[in-house]
């Protein structure tokens, strides 16, 4: 770009909760406009409520249950310590999670918190700074060309920084140097070309390019200086440097789905080799240096469901497929590349989607593979750790109104150590398991109903590999609890206890739809909240849990909100939390995608153990339309990454007419963050 553009005025249009409409469109194919995908008639309110309610008289949180109930105020806010206050409550859980700082207490958070605002830049607090690691079309293999818009090839791409990188993973190599791992969730073609006019006037290489820019990235970094200021590495030797894109890279599917019928094609007749990852969300990275990264709205990109069997329909439609249009509106023509996105002619591709998939960053000439045993969702992320008896232990959310949480626990247990004897074994952890999902009881407690092990069901009528690739539907016919848009789910390895981010649900109790239960306590919830596990025995392998609501989200002057009981006039506004993390404290930090309340997405810090509880502070803002994403706090407690995706999406933006200009003045940029204190220090405390 020759000449500065001319920054649009900011005319967003605001949709569901904060989200603009291009948004909606291009990174879940306008989900909330349609049907919620679960018909299923699941108890909610009433059989929940007359289990929990009646017998205790109280809701799990203060606020939310006055809200919804009318209770008062004080019988609900004596459960601002709520682990104690369940019957099933376990035991304390610094037992929980070998290999975890069992003996490190939460510490104080320091910075002061920064106000909301809708600035086009990136805010930390004072006495910290920030730099930009990695942005799209940055090269990544060795000799890649920098970005040139006007000149952009899939060839070019695939050598590049892909878009809107949403998770975040650092693993360390030394000292000095570590890899970093992100995936890139999907493209805003309208931001990416030129004189865009329609997907349907794109040329297929740049349909090619847009599934270049997707999948995942692997860039060694090196620290820059003494601080936590990181930077990617110099010099042509960077062995590491990968990328995984949805146009080319050969996966692997592992576990009792691998090679079924259900996964076959006619490019893959023996069900076992997909090709590319696409629509990336959250993920994780595991015990033993792997990346977990989950294939969410994987919907958008099929076109063709209205002429598949009629046997097959249901199990498209309960994963947001359009069963009814040739060509629904706002897919992304990906067929016109590769005919594999056409379900008419390849009904099969689409059970390819929706996995988790793990990647070896520490070799590069692996095989990236989609694990089968860990079930096939609108999956967010996936975040394990290991339980004390040694078997690992995968949360899972599953990112849509009213769908499910869901974990994994291994058959095999986790070796300690790095030798490649470890190593090799510790990659087969998620081959083999059993998969659960939650139903939450108003009581406070909850369960973990078996869906499948290896190749036994444990749900009527299917089969453990239709449990497994349709896993909603399995879900709904054990009766799972409806969630609000369940996100980022991560066990704290300080505690063992599990942070689960709800991040909104305005279709809650509104016309037909379900009714507010006790663990999603509000109508019309535009701002989200954060839901905390406890495993019955500080046991991440156990059956039964304890649960309550630290964090009802929203401002918090508004009577609904809730922060663990802390004085709210303290804490700052949060809306729509989305990706959590924790500091080597054991603080709980979040971020946001889609601030309801009006300002731009951020990045927020809590104690989530001892007095300070809830004290809820936001350490940074992204620029204007992007979301807050990763983030990923690193071992030494000296650096934050965030993700700064989608900056600029607002409706109306172009390439050549920018709502952003971040991050380097000319057009927005989605890229990756390093935040840190100037003095060294920890971040945050
Ligand atoms: Fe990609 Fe669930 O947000
Ligand atoms: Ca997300
Ligand atoms: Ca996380």
């Amino acid at each position: 770009m020759s000449t500065r553009p001319r920054l649009l005025p900011l005319l967003g249009t605001p949709r569901h909760s904060g989200r603009d409409a291009m948004t909606c469109l291009y990174r879940c194919g306008n989900a909330c406009d349609h049907p919620v995908p679960n018909e299923s008639d699941n108890p909610y309110f009433q059989e929940v409520a007359e289990a929990g309610f009646s017998r205790r008289g109280v809701l799990r949180t203060g606020a939310a249950g006055a809200l919804v109930l009318g209770f008062g105020g004080a019988a609900a806010g004596a459960l601002a310590a709520p682990a104690a206050a369940a019957p099933a409550a376990p035991a304390a859980p610094e037992a929980a999670a070998a290999g975890a700082a069992a003996t490190k207490k939460a510490g104080p958070i320091t910075f002061k918190a920064i106000p909301p605002n809708k600035l086009d830049t990136l805010i930390v607090p004072n006495g910290y700074d920030h730099a930009v690691v990695m942005r799209w079309g940055d090269p990544v293999l060795p000799g890649a060309p920098g970005l040139d818009v006007t000149r952009q090839t899939a060839r070019r791409q695939s050598q590049q920084f892909g878009y809107n990188a949403d998770f975040v993973g650092v693993i360390p190599l030394s000292r000095n140097r570590a890899l970093l791992v992100v995936n890139h969730e999907y493209t805003n073609e309208e931001l990416m070309f030129p004189g865009f006019t329609t997907l349907d006037a794109m040329t297929v290489e740049q349909v090619k390019v847009a599934m270049a820019a997707h999948g995942m990235s692997v860039v060694e970094i090196e620290r820059a200086g003494r601080t936590g200021r990181w930077r990617a590495a110099d010099g042509g030797n960077l062995p590491y440097n990968r990328r995984i894109t949805a146009l080319e890279t050969k996966f692997r599917f592992t576990g009792p789905a691998a090679g079924s019928p259900l996964l076959q094609t006619a490019a893959d007749p023996q069900g076992r080799t997909p090709i590319g990852t696409l629509n990336n969300c959250a993920g994780g990275v595991t015990p033993w240096g792997t990346v977990l990264s989950g294939e969410e709205n994987f919907n958008q990109y099929f076109v063709g469901g209205d002429a598949v069997a009629d046997d097959v329909k249901p199990k498209l439609a309960r994963y947001g497929i359009s069963t009814t249009a040739r060509y629904p509106s706002g897919s992304r023509k990906w067929e016109r590349a590769q005919e594999r996105f056409d379900l008419a002619e390849h009904p099969n591709e689409a059970n390819r989607f929706g996995w988790i998939v793990e990647i070896d960053p520490l070799d590069p000439q692996s095989r990236p593979r989609k694990h089968t045993a860990l079930g096939r969702f609108k999956h967010e992320g996936a975040n394990v750790i290991v339980a004390r008896n040694g078997k690992v232990v995968a949360y899972m959310g599953d990112d849509e109104r009213f769908d499910y949480l869901y974990k994994f626990v291994s058959d095999k247990k986790f070796l300690k150590g790095d030798s490649g004897v470890a190593r090799r074994h510790n990659l087969t952890l998620l081959e083999s398991g059993t998969l659960y999902v939650a139903k939450i009881n108003g009581d406070g407690t909850g369960q973990w109903i078996k869906l499948a092990h290896g190749n036994k069901s444990y749900v009527p009528g299917m089969t453990a590999v239709e449990v497994l690739t349709f896993t909603r539907l399995a879900g709904d016919k054990v009766g799972a609890t409806k969630m609000d848009r369940p996100e980022d789910v991560e066990p704290s390895k300080v505690t063992g206890k599990v942070y689960v981010a709800l991040t909104n649900n305005t279709n809650r109790g509104v016309g037909t739809n379900p009714g507010v239960d006790p663990a999603n306590p509000r109508v019309n919830n535009k701002h989200g909240h954060v839901l905390e596990l406890v495993e019955s025995r500080g046991d991440n392998t156990a059956d039964t849990f304890a649960w309550s609501l630290p964090i009802i989200c929203g401002d918090p002057a508004d009577p609904s909100t809730y922060f663990a009981g802390y004085d709210k006039t303290q804490v700052s506004p949060i809306s729509c939390p989305d990706n959590v993390a924790f500091d080597g404290a054991g603080n709980l930090w979040i971020s946001t995608d889609g601030n309801a309340l009006g300002a731009n997405d951020g990045l927020f810090a809590t104690p989530i153990e001892g007095p300070e509880r809830g004290h809820l502070r936001q350490f940074l803002t992204v620029p204007t339309g992007a979301e807050t994403c990763g983030p990923f706090i690193t071992a030494d407690d000296r650096s934050v990454f965030v993700a700064v995706q989608h900056p600029g999406e607002l409706s109306g933006a172009s390439l050549d007419k920018p709502a952003s200009t971040w991050p380097d003045g000319d057009f927005a940029k989605p890229g990756v963050v390093v935040a840190w204190r100037l003095d060294g220090g920890p971040i945050g405390s």
